[in-house]
Order: C-alpha cells, then sequence, then structure tokens
C-alpha cells in the first residue's frame, strides 16, 4: 500500500508520513454507513447540534495546534492562518444559522389537507477539498453535511494531509462517530475511488477546474448523484476612480497576492481604464509589490506571502511567466531575490494590453498579475467577461452608476465594489458561473448541496 509524506514548502522537510486508506476500508465505512441501525441521520437534531459545537470548542481549544500546522504544511503566513482558523471555528454557528434560514420546514394547512416541506439528508457524501484553506473549506462541506445527517468520507489534498487528520481526530473527539465520517487519505486514485462508488450518493468538491471536469466525467452515467463543484477562476479587477490611492493599493495587493495568488478568487487581471489616476496607482501598486516580504511563516521579519504549496506548482507558475513573455507581455515587475530553499516565488506583474486576445484563459495560481489598459467602462466590462470562468470580479469605483452597470454586465458569482476580489463573506453563498462550477454554491449556500426537499400531502380524513 502506498505512502504519501507531507512536506514543509518552506523547507522541503518531510513532516509527515502516511499510509494511504486502504480501499476495503472505504467499503465497510461505505457499506456501514449506509445501514440504518448505525445511523447518525436517524439522532435527533438537536443531539448533531451539541456534537457540532463540541467540535467548535475543540477547534478553540487546539487553535494554536491548527494554525501553526496550517503555516508548516501549507505555508501561508500565521496572521492567514490565524484568520482561518478563527473562520473554521465560526462556520459552526453560520451553518446552524444557514440551516434555519434556508431549509426551515414549511406548513400549509386547510381543513382536509396538511401539505408541508422539509429537508432530508442525502446520504453518503465525498467532501474533495483543496490544499489552499485545508482547514475552512473542507470544513466548508463537512459541518453542513453532518449537521443535517449525512455520513461523510472526506478526501482532503494530499499536500495537507496533517491539518486533515487533525481536524478530523477533533470531529471524533467531539462524538461524531466512526460510522459517520471517514478520512481518507491517498493521491487522485484514492479521490477516484470515492467518487465514483456506487454506495456514494453525491460529491462535494473544491479545487481547480481539470479535477472538476474528470469528476463530472466519472459521474456522468450517475445524474442522480449530487455534484457540487466549487472551482477557480481568471479574475477581473476594474479601476475606473477613487479617493485614496493608499487604500486601492493595498486593495489590489490583498487581492492579487494573499496566499501568494492560490485562492481561487484571487485578481488574476487588474484592468484600469486609461486615466493620470490609474496611471499614478499602478505606480504606487508596484512600489508595494517592490516591498513585499516573502518567506517562511517562522523568519524574524514576518512574512507577507509564503511559499507556493510544492515543487510542481512553482514549475507550473514558471511555465506561465515564460508563456507571458512569449506571447508579448511587458515586465512591470519581476525580482531578482533568489530562495536558498523551499517552493517561494516572487510576483511576477505584466502588461498585457497590447497581447491579451492571445494569453490563454487559464488560472495561474499564483502571485501573477495581468494588468490590461483600457479606454473606457464599456471595454474594461467586455475584457473582463473575456473568459470562460467568472468566480470573482471587483469595480474600484467612485460613482454607484457605474457600479450599476458593472453588476448588471459583468458575469460572475461574486461582483465586489470597492472591496478586493478575495476575502469572500462566509454569509454569503460562495461560487461562480461557467468553468467556476456548477450552480452549487458553497459558503452559505453549501447546505443546500447536502439535503433533498420532501413533499407531503396529508389529508386529514379518512378515505
Ligand atoms: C478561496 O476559496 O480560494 C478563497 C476564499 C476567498 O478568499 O475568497
Amino acid at each position: 500500500m502506498g505512502i504519501i509524506e507531507s512536506i514543509n514548502p518552506a523547507s522541503e522537510d518531510v513532516i509527515g508520513s502516511f499510509q494511504c486508506t486502504n480501499l476495503n476500508d472505504i467499503d465497510s465505512f461505505l457499506e456501514q454507513s449506509s445501514s440504518k441501525l448505525l445511523s447518525w441521520k436517524y439522532l435527533d437534531m438537536d443531539a448533531r447540534i451539541t456534537v457540532l459545537k463540541k467540535f467548535s470548542t475543540c477547534l478553540e481549544a487546539k487553535k494554536t495546534d491548527f494554525i501553526n500546522l496550517i503555516c508548516q504544511e501549507n505555508g501561508k503566513s500565521l496572521q492567514e492562518s490565524q484568520l482561518e482558523v478563527t473562520a473554521s471555528i465560526s462556520k459552526i454557528q453560520l451553518s446552524l444559522h444557514a440551516f434555519e434560514n434556508r431549509l426551515s420546514a414549511t406548513h400549509l394547512e386547510t381543513e382536509a389537507f396538511k401539505f408541508s416541506t422539509t429537508y432530508k439528508p442525502i446520504g453518503n457524501l465525498v467532501v474533495l477539498g483543496p490544499f489552499n484553506f485545508p482547514l475552512l473549506l473542507p470544513l466548508g462541506h463537512i459541518i453542513p453535511a453532518l449537521l443535517v445527517g449525512n455520513s461523510v468520507l472526506f478526501k482532503p489534498s494530499e499536500l495537507t494531509s496533517l491539518v486533515a487528520q487533525l481536524c478530523v481526530d477533533c470531529l471524533y473527539e467531539a462524538g461524531v462517530p466512526k460510522t459517520a465520517l471517514q478520512l481518507v487519505l491517498g493521491g487522485v486514485d484514492h479521490g477516484k475511488y470515492c467518487v465514483s462508488h456506487s454506495k456514494v450518493d453525491g460529491v462535494l468538491f473544491t479545487g481547480g477546474y481539470q479535477a472538476a471536469q474528470s469528476i463530472a466525467n466519472s459521474l456522468s452515467s450517475s445524474p442522480e448523484k449530487m455534484l457540487a463543484l466549487e472551482c477557480g477562476g481568471n479574475n477581473p479587477l476594474i479601476v475606473s476612480s477613487f479617493k485614496n490611492k493608499e487604500s486601492v493599493a493595498d486593495c489590489l495587493i490583498q487581492s492579487a497576492f494573499l496566499t501568494s495568488g492560490q485562492r481561487c478568487t484571487s485578481m488574476r487581471r487588474l484592468i484600469l481604464i486609461r486615466s493620470s489616476q490609474t496611471d499614478h496607482l499602478l505606480n504606487t501598486f508596484l512600489d508595494r509589490v517592490r516591498l513585499l516580504t516573502i518567506g517562511s511563516y517562522q523568519d524574524k521579519q514576518k512574512p507577507f506571502m509564503g511559499p507556493l504549496i510544492s515543487e510542481i506548482a512553482r514549475k507550473k507558475f514558471f511555465q506561465y511567466v515564460t508563456l507571458i513573455q512569449k506571447l508579448g507581455g511587458t515586465t512591470l515587475y519581476e525580482s531578482q531575490q533568489s530562495f536558498a530553499k523551499g517552493y517561494f516565488v516572487s510576483p511576477y506583474v505584466f502588461d498585457i494590453s497590447s497581447c491579451y486576445e492571445k494569453v490563454p484563459d487559464d488560472e495561474c495560481f499564483g502571485p501573477l498579475l495581468q494588468v490590461i489598459y483600457v479606454d473606457s467602462l464599456k471595454e474594461a466590462v467586455q475584457v473582463a467577461n473575456r473568459t470562460s470562468y467568472g468566480l470573482s470580479a471587483s469595480l474600484i469605483s467612485t460613482s454607484s452608476e457605474e457600479f450599476d452597470y458593472v453588476y448588471n454586465h459583468v458575469q460572475a458569482g461574486i461582483i465586489n465594489w470597492n472591496k478586493p476580489t478575495n476575502g469572500s463573506s462566509s454569509q454569503l453563498p460562495f461560487g461562480g458561473i461557467g468553468k467556476s462550477g456548477n450552480f452549487r454554491p458553497a459558503g452559505y449556500f453549501a447546505i443546500d448541496s447536502c439535503v433533498y426537499p420532501v413533499a407531503s400531502v396529508q389529508n386529514k380524513q379518512f378515505l
């Protein structure tokens, strides 16, 4: 049986080594969790809520362990890890809230009949988690799935198995039974095994488009299965006008370079409506990029950006850099900084105004920003929509009419005004159109993909 190793991307040290889950264990879990007698599903809702609240306490108690582990295994900064753990703790309360708001039973009554809509769990769900938010994003599906009574097979990214293991240990400690939750450690083949298992009723996925396509293909002859896909984007941010150049520059830095650009909502394209104001903004922004600190979370000088997740990710990143250069992108920023070890890269900023039509519509998962100058808001929106993705978009403008125009014409599931493209609110749906998903958003709406509605008409008269 295979072994997977967990590597600290800042030091390249092996920090964990795991035996891949035995496929027979997946079979037995699915067999057991389908059995009515053992089912978590038949527990009282209040009992499940109590367990999940205990889990929240458990996360709180182990906060420091989680923060350190996320830093070590994912490479993100201490501050970003802290935010991830805090947001994960809030997930429990937010899922309860979402349940009450979106899935409350409805009853209507006439003299003769009762009409009701209630919601039931789907059954056995596979949650496929990404590496970039190894705790928060899987929990965004696991918590609502468990809350309403599903059983969960959790297959994390093989790059962040340690965080996943600690998370599942905590869920067990809180009282989630082993018949309701199983961790699956392994690579792509393990994921495929789970997805195409006959006893699996649905798949909740967060990750890249190619993986999503392959999942959808393996389920193409099983339309009866729930499939929720949350993928990436080639996200545009349009700048028209503003009052405070420094705050806008901050917003651009956050949008493009938080988590070293490894967010599905990261700004990939900065669309500037040509003016002296946007020219000055670009200069201020580039000055800020020059000052960005890159390093390990343990460095004395706290880094803004950590490494990319793996050597493969770094290679792909440089392939994209080379491609943009070949296609005629003008380098606005690149650094000569070299790194003795770790999968670090420094940011790249290209002006692709003269060649953007040739640049492939891909999601480059790293700190690479493409700048495009345009002459009007109308043109900016046309350029913004030149993508088959549609996750996130932003407008920086002092005009509400301009925001209305962007809101009405930009094709994306998240459209912000004077806010970064990323840092999505957990109180809102999280998902996009086109290659960014399949209209089954996560975030506040994740609970919808964990249930099916049951309609019932009850005749009060004896027949
Ligand atoms: C992500 O899902 O990659 C990012 C969440 C966010 O920052 O919006």
